[in-house]
């Protein structure tokens, strides 16, 4: 399928972007893992070109947010004017300090850096996002979870005044996610406030969402506003929805293929044919180790 011409980078635009980054010290570990990396073609045992920066016109104007509506350029309009201000998040569950705490405290007291990550979506497509944020760990650990925390959940916003999507049944209403706790401690995993070096778009998941690189993009859930700490694994809006399609985990596996689509590849926005899809979307060396006693077949 032809990309939309505005999701092609034009050469004055990867130029923009590689001034970008140098402007930028992305001395951080994700780099390694991000922009640095070439993607490795394994059946041919060959580097292609490296990752590039997806134009932030794309980002800002291609998205998934179905409390918006389903059509991708939906949320760029309807989203324009949601109020995240003022935005509070509950902190529930099994941990030693619950409440309901201003976004302000949360992020203040964070220490705010930008990452490179990329973004695989379940519909096989990908962009590679400059992100500014902060590690979910630390966060989570200021709330002093207890032994039973086991998973942690995370609940969108639930405002069909504001979110006019959520008046169609097409999702279970609001929107959930989960992780297990060495997921969401892992330090890949990460807050996002911002991108571009901009605060969040409203259609990016203002004013803040979670970030989970080696995870397909439904796992990264928009305007968060309840956090809690589970013993048992959560039910999440897209397994409520086709469990045999999506499962918890929910990690970017070139090997198992969606029920109706293969996920060997990508589309990567902006670019001209296909890329082939890395196993932990290319984060492999840094996460695998969460899985080791895991059947990835089974648990997808
Ligand atoms: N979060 C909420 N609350 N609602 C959604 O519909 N869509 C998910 C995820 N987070 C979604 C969500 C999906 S399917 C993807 S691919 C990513 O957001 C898309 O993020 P982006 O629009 O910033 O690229």
């Amino acid at each position: 399928m032809a990309l939309p011409k505005e999701y092609r980078i034009k050469e004055q635009e990867v130029t923009d972007h590689a001034l970008y980054l140098r402007r930028r010290e992305f001395i951080v570990g994700s780099m390694v893992f991000a922009v640095s990396a070439f993607t490795h073609n394994a059946a041919k045992g060959e580097q292609t070109k490296p990752d590039q920066l997806t134009p932030k016109r794309a980002v800002t104007s291609y998205n998934n947010f179905y409390e918006f509506g389903t059509d991708k350029r939906s949320p760029a309009k309807l989203a324009k004017d949601f109020k995240t201000e003022p935005w509070f998040v509950a902190v529930e569950g099994h941990c030693a300090k619950p409440g309901k705490y201003p976004l302000e405290d949360l992020v203040l007291s964070q220490q705010i850096e930008e990452r490179i990550y990329r973004l695989r979506c379940v519909e096989a497509w990908s962009m590679v996002i400059p992100w500014k944020g902060f590690e979910l760990g630390p966060l989570l650990k200021s709330f002093e979870p207890t032994a039973d925390a086991k998973f942690v959940r995370f609940e969108t916003l639930y405002d069909p005044v504001q979110m006019p999507g959520q008046k169609r049944k097409v999702l279970q209403w609001p929107y959930v996610e989960g992780l297990t706790i060495q997921e969401a401690m892992h330090p890949l995993t990460f807050i996002a406030t911002g991108l571009y070096g901009e605060d969040l778009p409203n259609q990016n998941g203002a004013p803040l969402r979670l970030v989970v690189p080696w995870k397909y993009g439904f796992k990264s859930i928009k305007s968060i506003v309840r956090i809690s700490f589970e013993k048992e694994m959560p039910r999440t809006s897209w397994n409520l929805s086709a469990p045999h399609e999506y499962g918890f985990y929910a990690n970017v596996n070139p090997n198992v293929d969606h029920p109706r689509w293969s996920q060997a590849t990508e589309r990567r926005i902006g670019e001209r044919g296909r890329r082939d899809t890395l196993m932990f979307n290319g984060y492999e060396q840094a996460v695998a180790g969460l899985y080791t006693d895991l059947d990835l077949t089974k648990w997808y």
